[in-house]
């Protein structure tokens, strides 16, 4: 009797163990060196279902539980930032969900590598002209106030600056060292051009270009000087006309002249109507 109730038991208790199902699509993101552990419930699982996270790196190879994460909810995250102290090293993350007398079994994350892995932010920058030039000035790296600030700050050593002219589309990349100032040199003046910034790493391959913003090297010519030029060219015009206009007509004047003096024999009164002619021009 008492075996049988013994064993009805251990029955019961194996079966509610694993009767609940495993949490889905466990992942750690990561951005800037912030590191967010997310998974899914699985829908069959009940509202009352807990979930328990615990962390595993290569090099110590024991898991462990996180205790900020030993009693999620259904759609709560868990920060790892603090806990993945290793950097340079593998780690990886489990999720089981748990209820009284019930446990789902672990749904395990990929290998995450903190400096690899992470998404890199662009800078906040103003960009100004400078004649044939433009000064680049970065307002703010991300993350200064981050856990792994030293870690970040070796990520953002290297910048890559895309640069195009808007006119036509034309442009390159400059790669260099992460400097507050940088002043892009050997560009037209009067000429609107587009920068975009990123954080380059040898380590890290995940770097987002932040949007473009542009600028004038220097102020474009302006509208007004534009109707000025074509205003004294159309002028200029208008006196070619007239003195071409006035030699061809004067020319023409001086030939009724010589058949005056060739045909009327009267000389005189040619010159003078040709004077005349001539001064109300
Ligand atoms: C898990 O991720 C895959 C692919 O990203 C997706 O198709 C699937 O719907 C996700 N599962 C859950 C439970 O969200
Ligand atoms: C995660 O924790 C880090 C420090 O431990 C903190 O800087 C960061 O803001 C936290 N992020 C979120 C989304 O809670």
């Amino acid at each position: 009797m008492g075996l049988w109730t013994l064993l009805l038991l251990f029955l019961h208790l194996a079966t509610d163990c694993v009767s609940l199902s495993a949490p889905a699509n466990v992942s750690i993101t990561s951005y800037n060196m912030v590191h967010i552990l997310r998974f899914w419930p699985d829908p069959q699982t009940p509202p009352d279902a807990r979930f328990t996270v615990q962390i595993h790196s290569t090099r110590k190879q024991r898991w462990k539980t996180v205790a900020e994460c030993a009693e999620l909810t259904a759609g709560q995250t868990c920060n790892l930032t603090s806990k993945l102290k290793d950097t340079f090293g593998y780690h990886m993350a489990r999720v089981q969900a748990f209820r009284t007398n019930q446990t789902s079994s672990w749904t395990t994350s990929n290998l995450f590598h903190p400096l690899a892995d992470t998404v890199l932010g662009p800078p906040e920058f103003s960009l100004s002209g400078c004649g044939n030039c433009l000064v680049l000035q970065i307002r703010d790296a991300p993350g200064t106030l981050s856990y792994h600030n030293a870690e970040l700050k070796d990520l953002q050593k290297e910048m890559e600056l895309n640069v195009r002219r808007t006119r036509d589309g034309a442009e390159f990349t400059l790669k260099q060292t992460y400097q507050q100032e940088t002043v892009i040199q050997y560009l037209q003046p009067g000429v609107e051009y587009c920068v975009s910034v990123s954080f380059k790493s040898l380590i890290n391959r995940n770097s987002v270009p932040s949007e473009r913003r542009c600028a004038f090297t220097s102020p474009p010519p302006p509208q007004h000087t534009l109707f000025l030029v074509l205003g004294l060219l159309g002028g200029f015009t208008l006196v070619v006309v007239i003195v071409v206009g006035r030699f061809i007509f004067s020319r023409k004047v001086k030939n009724q002249h010589l058949s005056c003096m060739k045909f009327k024999s009267q000389p005189y009164t040619c010159l003078t109507s040709s004077l005349t002619e001539e001064d109300s021009f």
